[in-house]
């Protein structure tokens, strides 16, 4: 197979091990996973996740979710504010699958119900909890949030299964200590709502939650019956910054070639922001730059001294020492700061596997974002 470069390589051990970890953490949890989709966007990496046990997957768009029924996944959730002005796919899906998505508006929530009363269909639904993320979802704090979501569960054509939240914030936290208040907020808010809602009367089934920074705290949360992360099947360098992953856990990383050594500090490789896009690296430390450059093909020790310190399209300028041996022509590899952001502007990943064999694995649902 020609190897032109840039391309992003996936190691199949680190990628099965990853699955199997976080399988692993779920179950010990009490917890049913459903990884998010969006970070591998591919049918495959979606099939090796339910065989290790996972009951389904996420979707954000439409989209991808037609994608993947293609491919023969059969449960898919949304936790994404799908408008019912997309009721026609939703329907066409609700033939094919078992499709759940959120709401957190009545008066969507209502639109929703005439649209599957109408078609004589159920949707199954949850209602997104905002648990500091300050993205969608409705406010714990406010006083009618129970009544309102009791309403919302019994209106017709639509099957209420529970309450959802997403601690994106949790990219945010400064510390390891303010991570494991995130994760404990959430709990709490999620699994105190839960139960004032059973108390109200309401059958409250589900209790997801997900992210891949507040996954590894996952054993403490009870009362939680599903987690969704995502990037945890391939890491990058702002998992490695929030302590989620190490290094060795990475198995995304994106190949470059030297094409330009300008002057002695100046080298440009061949991946730009088409390549790597313009994502920063959050994390408890300070990670500057666009990636973390390794000069092995296989060892996992990066070169700091080497900064990938601006990127243009085509072209990644790095700051590197007057002494480094980097020439044009030479390989090196590049953990990006945010996976899921590269993956989706590949049409394909190259797969590394154990015998020493590579293949393409194309990244079928990129692009879909609608
Ligand atoms: C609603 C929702 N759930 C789950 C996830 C997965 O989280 P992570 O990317 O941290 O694995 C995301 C990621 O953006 C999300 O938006």
């Amino acid at each position: 197979m020609i190897l032109r470069t840039p391309y992003p390589v996936v190691s199949a051990s680190r990628l099965k091990a990853n699955i199997q970890r976080m399988q692993a953490l779920a179950t010990h949890a009490g917890a049913r996973l459903r990884p998010h989709a969006k970070t591998h966007k591919s049918p495959v990496i979606a099939k090796m996740q339910i065989a290790a046990g996972a009951v389904g997957i996420c979707c954000a768009k439409l989209g991808e979710a037609e994608v993947f029924a293609d491919q023969g996944i059969t449960d898919i959730r949304l936790p994404y504010p799908i408008h019912p002005s997309n009721a026609d796919r939703v329907l066409a899906l609700l033939d094919r699958i078992t499709l759940s998505i959120i709401v957190d508006d009545e008066e969507v929530a209502r639109d929703w119900s005439s649209v599957m009363s109408r078609a004589g269909k159920v949707l199954n639904i949850l209602v997104k909890v905002d648990v500091g993320f300050h993205r969608c979802g409705m406010d714990p704090a406010a006083p009618d949030l129970v009544e309102r979501i009791g309403r919302i569960a019994k209106l017709p054509g639509l099957a209420f299964r529970g309450i959802l939240s997403h601690a994106g914030h949790a990219y945010h936290a400064g510390s390891p200590a303010e991570l494991a208040a995130i994760v404990a907020t959430e709990t709490e808010i999620m699994v105190g709502l839960a139960g004032k809602l059973r108390a109200a009367g309401v059958t409250v089934e589900e209790v997801s939650v997900g992210s891949t920074p507040t996954a590894a705290l996952a054993p403490t949360q009870r009362g939680i019956t599903e987690m969704r992360p995502g990037n945890y099947v391939f890491f990058d360098r702002t998992q490695v910054s929030l302590g989620s992953a190490t290094i060795a856990n990475c198995a995304l990383f994106v190949v470059a070639t030297v094409v330009s050594r300008p002057a002695p500090d100046r080298v440009i490789l061949d991946c730009g922001s088409k390549t790597l896009t313009n994502d920063g690296a959050r994390g408890f430390a300070d990670a500057p730059g666009y990636g973390l450059v390794f000069m092995s093909s296989d060892e996992d020790v990066p070169e700091p001294a080497i900064l990938v310190e601006r990127l243009s399209e085509e072209h990644a300028t790095c700051r590197v020492p007057a002494d480094s041996p980097l020439r044009p022509g030479d390989r090196v590899r590049v953990l990006p700061n945010h996976a899921c952001t590269v993956t989706n502007l590949m049409d394909s990943l190259v797969l590394a596997n154990e015998d020493g064999s590579m293949n393409r694995l194309p990244v079928a649902a990129r692009g879909r974002i609608w």
